[in-house]
């Protein structure tokens, strides 16, 4: 099963991916955690030692692999090929963290305008596109802040789009538009995600306002300062408080994927 995960600037995508990632992991199902996030922080949250993360270079960084996977002999700037072959690049370049955990890290790199598709950003297309997923699989995706991954396709192919917001209109205004988005490109599994919640009153909003979305509020979790104190800490937040109550609640949801797993995939 492909997860993604996707929403405005600090909501929590990082925490709920890597967390998630932990503990699909810790039950014994091959994970594949893919940061495809410009900043590159999913090896916090994952738990990656030190000395490995310093050592990880993004794939988008790769200038050789790229121009090896991507460039046509003999074509001018600006052509090159759409459909690179990518299907050993996870296998070389992935690293393995706690729970025996597989990090691929992409990186991400910003078009310059809608239409110039970059050779950097059509190879990690290609290659979230073509990922083969085994049975007992999980890949899950943090994807960048924002629509970008939407409007140029990165995104397709995902079986289970997760929606983040916090509590507030903003939040939700991106949502309605990831989630749009997310239809037009054939995803069907759009789950939405209230994270950072205080009390009921928020949820009352939030559920007022999505109600012609077509897609109801799936899961909450709730603010949980314990959260802070573990990146404080430079913990990942499962390591430094497992029982803590927003990593209780995101333990609840990686529950209900995992049925949904089983529904779609193993029945
Ligand atoms: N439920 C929560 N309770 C308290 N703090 C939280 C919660 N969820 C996330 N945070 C904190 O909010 C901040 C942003 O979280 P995170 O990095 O996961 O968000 P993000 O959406 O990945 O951000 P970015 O868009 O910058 O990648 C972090 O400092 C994290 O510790
Ligand atoms: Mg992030």
């Amino acid at each position: 099963m492909k997860i993604a995960v996707s929403g405005k600037g600090g909501v929590g995508k990082t925490l709920i991916a890597g967390t998630l990632a932990r503990l699909f992991a810790k039950e014994g199902f091959n994970v594949l955690a893919i940061d495809n996030d410009s900043a590159m922080n999913l090896s916090y949250t994952l738990g990656i030692d030190k000395e490995l993360k310093e050592k990880i270079i993004p794939i988008s960084e790769m200038k050789n692999l790229i121009e090896e996977r991507v460039s046509v002999k003999g074509g001018g700037p600006g052509i090159y090929n759409i459909n690179p072959e990518v299907s050993d690049i996870p296998d070389k370049y992935k690293v393995t963290g706690p729970d025996g955990i597989q990090l691929l890290v992409l990186g991400s790199i910003e078009e310059p305008a809608t239409g110039c598709l970059c050779p950097e950003n059509a190879l990690i297309r290609t290659l979230l596109y073509n990922l083969f997923v085994k049975r007992d699989e999980v890949i899950i995706v943090d994807f960048e802040a924002g629509l970008e991954h939407l409007g140029r396709g990165t995104a397709k192919g995902i079986d289970v789009m997760l929606v983040i917001t916090e509590p507030s209109q903003k939040s939700l205004d991106l949502c309605s538009k990831i989630i749009d988005l997310s239809k037009k490109l054939g995803i069907i599994n759009i789950f939405l995600i209230a994270n950072k919640v205080f009390d009921d009153s928020q949820l009352e909003i939030i559920n007022q306002r999505v109600q012609d979305w077509g897609v109801p509020l799936y899961h909450t979790i709730p603010f949980d300062s314990e959260i802070g104190k573990a990146d404080l800490n430079g913990e990942s937040p499962i390591d430094f408080n497992p029982d803590s109550k927003g990593l209780g609640a995101i333990k609840s949801l990686y529950l209900k994927l995992k049925q949904l797993k089983d529904e779609l995939f193993d029945l």
